[in-house]
């Protein structure tokens, strides 16, 4: 019996151990938060009955996941605890009844909303920004203060008033739904991999090693916790640090609530549970604060989070349905998804058809047979999951579902490669969805942008034989006495396709590369690349550790483009194209202009600015390598505008077409270079 105990400890272990590793390291979670609690409770529990077993490294005894390894580790000043958890009314007047049994009845609540977004702690010195760090293990995290620096609400400096010399502030930081939803639609059109929900994007992107790349995606945070020396003698309770920290310029959340008992906190929590729908941002739940900085001192804390506090998570809201079949869509590199076609259910206000699988593993792990009812849940996920099966409505002598040996397509068998969880159909030159797909990538607005054909054309022309590799697209001229003879093709749109082919030519070489459609390189992997090879030739003769040098490529990617690189297939397919005259080289100025320094570069400034005085943006300019000047001329680079700029300075740029930016640019310019 002692066997099967020790067994399952380790088990849960192990498996509780690898969710928190996707979930802070990866960024991803393949369980949701409540399953998640129920296996730590249940390790818990055994943990404490049987403690020899206990593993030294148990997830019940860390706050958090370990840390990545790209950024400077930093110690937290005061560590980063979780909160409780709690999902019924049961155990929240529970939680009431310990707070009143040690600090007595005159107890005030104050109740947040939780965020679901990802911890940080920033530090101010002297009202200026310095440091911002994620919670990593709880104790130490990554120093991620440049990409933090980014998020337009959180201040550099303060506005002079009455805060402490040193302090540390924490909040969350998250995607609102229309940023996430935008970015994520670009990235599919690029052929980037999507993010599953608004707060993996929040997080993949705090942990980006490119601060302009964040900057370019849209980050908000809400501020709700403040740490500072002799904090007691500066506020009596949270509630009075929280106004504070507002009047500092801080953005905290409006939905906040002083709650006198139990009652009005449960009252919150319904009202925010219908509510939190018409919020702009995800939250998983309510934080319950005991308010009084006196009280919280008295009932102090355990382990791993204060006594007097704890969250109320909301459930992800579950239907169950019929799964009806699995559908397996190849895409355009080749890879398999399973898609589970549902009896038509509503869900959190939507009418769901279908869910996705992601892979073989997910259809194993759920043990999903042919006509089972399955639970089905829309948590932050824009697509539903299906999370398990209701085994009581199971009819006897149903089958699983088997994963198919051969591609849906063209039949021929499908491979998955060690270590990897998606099957990948390798019949690139004779399976129609990636042929045409990969055609389709190529045209697309953000690769070789050929105007005047579009995916219908490229469907119809494949089906004829008039294209088949993307070299062909360069042949149609070749054609155009057949083109006339097609139904729905004019002269004239023959002409304006044939003019859009000849045009896309002079697409610079780090389209060309994002258009060819490699397996992982997506619009920024191109562009990364372009730059640091600058030409198809330099790319062909890195080995794949040269590649993986390169910022930001994952050895994952650099296998991929030198294997792509030296199938005979593509080097022909390759040639074809530089004869068709495509660009396979960077031009010097491009390679220049990319660099981006300050050094070289001359500005002016003009205006006030919030974060800056005129002086300390100069010497900030100065100190990485730009040149001040006093006069708008044609060899000025940059003009760095503020507010109430005078008029006639930026009409004069206006004309000489001076590129006008923001004390903002010039800190992603300066961040980006150090
Ligand atoms: S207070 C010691 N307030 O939830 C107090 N946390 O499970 C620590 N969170 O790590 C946190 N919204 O990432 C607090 N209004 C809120 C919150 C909040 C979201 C997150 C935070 C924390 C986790 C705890």
């Amino acid at each position: 019996m002692f066997a099967d105990i020790q067994e399952k400890i380790t088990q849960l272990t192990k498996e509780l151990n690898e969710y928190n590793y996707q979930y802070y390291v990866l960024a991803h979670s393949a369980i949701s938060d409540y399953d998640f609690d129920i296996k730590l409770k249940e390790l818990e529990a055994l943990e404490k009955q049987y403690p020899q077993f206990k593993d030294p490294n148990s997830p019940t005894q860390k706050v958090g996941g370990d840390i990545t390894h790209k950024f400077n580790t930093v110690k937290h000043r005061w560590p980063m605890l979780s909160l409780g958890n709690t999902y019924n009314e049961q155990e929240l007047r529970d939680f009431d009844e310990r707070v009143r049994k040690i600090v007595g009845d005159q107890v005030q609540y104050v109740c947040e909303l939780k965020f679901d977004g990802l911890s940080i702690s920033i530090t101010y010195e002297q009202g200026k920004l310095v440091r911002a760090v994620t919670r990593g293990d709880g104790t130490q995290g990554d120093d991620v203060t440049n990409n933090v620096k980014t998020i337009r609400s959180i201040p550099h400096s303060l506005k002079k008033n009455s805060y402490p010399d040193i302090f540390e502030i924490r909040g969350e930081i998250f995607m609102h739904h229309a940023a996430f939803e935008r970015l994520n639609k670009k990235r599919e059109e690029n052929g980037e991999q999507i993010y599953a929900n608004p707060r993996n994007f929040a997080s993949g992107t705090v942990k980006l090693q490119d601060p302009k790349e964040v900057a370019k995606r849209p980050l908000d945070c809400f501020l709700y916790f403040l740490y500072t020396d002799r904090r007691n003698r500066l506020f009596d309770s949270h509630w009075d640090s929280i106004q504070a920290i507002k009047s500092w310029g801080f953005p905290i959340s409006e939905h906040t609530k002083l709650c006198q008992n139990i009652e009005e906190i449960w009252a919150f929590i319904n009202f925010w549970e219908e509510m939190r729908h018409q919020l702009t941002y995800d939250i998983d739940g309510i934080v319950i604060k005991v308010n009084d900085y006196a009280q919280q001192e008295e009932l102090g804390f355990t382990a791993k989070s204060p006594r007097w506090a704890i969250s109320y998570k909301y459930k992800a809201e579950r239907v169950e349905t019929l799964l009806k079949s699995i559908t397996y869509q190849v895409g355009r590199t080749g890879a398999v998804t399973p898609v589970a076609n549902l009896e038509p259910v509503l869900l959190a206000g939507t009418t769901v058809k279908r869910a996705s699988l992601h892979n073989a593993n997910e259809i194993a792990r759920l043990d999903l047979h042919v006509n089972d009812t399955v639970y089905v849940e829309k948590g932050g996920e824009i697509i539903p999951k299906i999370i398990g099966v209701n085994n009581e409505k199971r009819a006897v002598g149903t089958s699983p579902f088997v994963y198919p040996t051969l591609c849906p397509e063209c039949h021929e068998p499908l491979v998955r490669q060690e270590g990897e969880a998606v099957h990948y159909c390798l019949n690139e030159a004779g399976c129609k969805p990636q042929i045409v797909g990969k055609l389709q990538h190529f045209i697309g607005r953000k690769m070789m942008d050929i105007q005047g054909l579009g995916n219908e054309t490229i469907e119809t022309f494949y089906s004829l034989g008039l294209l088949h590799n993307i070299s062909d697209i360069y042949s149609l001229k070749e054609h155009r006495e057949e083109l006339k003879t097609l139904d729905r093709f004019g002269e004239k749109s023959i002409e304006n396709m044939l003019t859009g082919i000849e045009n896309s030519k002079s697409k610079p070489f780090e389209k060309v590369l994002f258009a060819l459609g490699i397996r992982h390189v997506g619009e920024t992997i191109a562009k990364k690349l372009a730059l640091h090879f600058k030409s198809l030739d330099n790319l062909a003769q890195a080995n794949v550790d040269e590649i993986a040098d390169v910022p930001d490529i994952g050895i994952r990617i650099a296998e991929s483009v030198y294997h792509y690189l030296r199938d005979e297939r593509h080097v022909q397919e390759l040639n074809r194209l530089k004869l068709a005259g495509l660009r396979f080289e960077m031009e010097e100025q491009e390679v220049v202009a990319a660099g981006s320094n300050l050094t070289g570069k001359t500005f002016l400034i003009s205006g006030v600015f919030a974060d800056f005085s005129r002086e300390e943006l100069a010497q900030l300019i100065e100190s990485h390598g730009g040149k001040m000047v006093s006069s708008i001329s044609a060899k000025l680079n940059y003009l760095v505008a503020g507010d109430k700029m005078g008029p006639s300075k930026l009409a004069k740029a206006e004309k000489l077409k001076i590129p006008i930016i923001s004390d903002k640019e010039i800190l992603e310019m300066i961040i980006q270079n150090t």
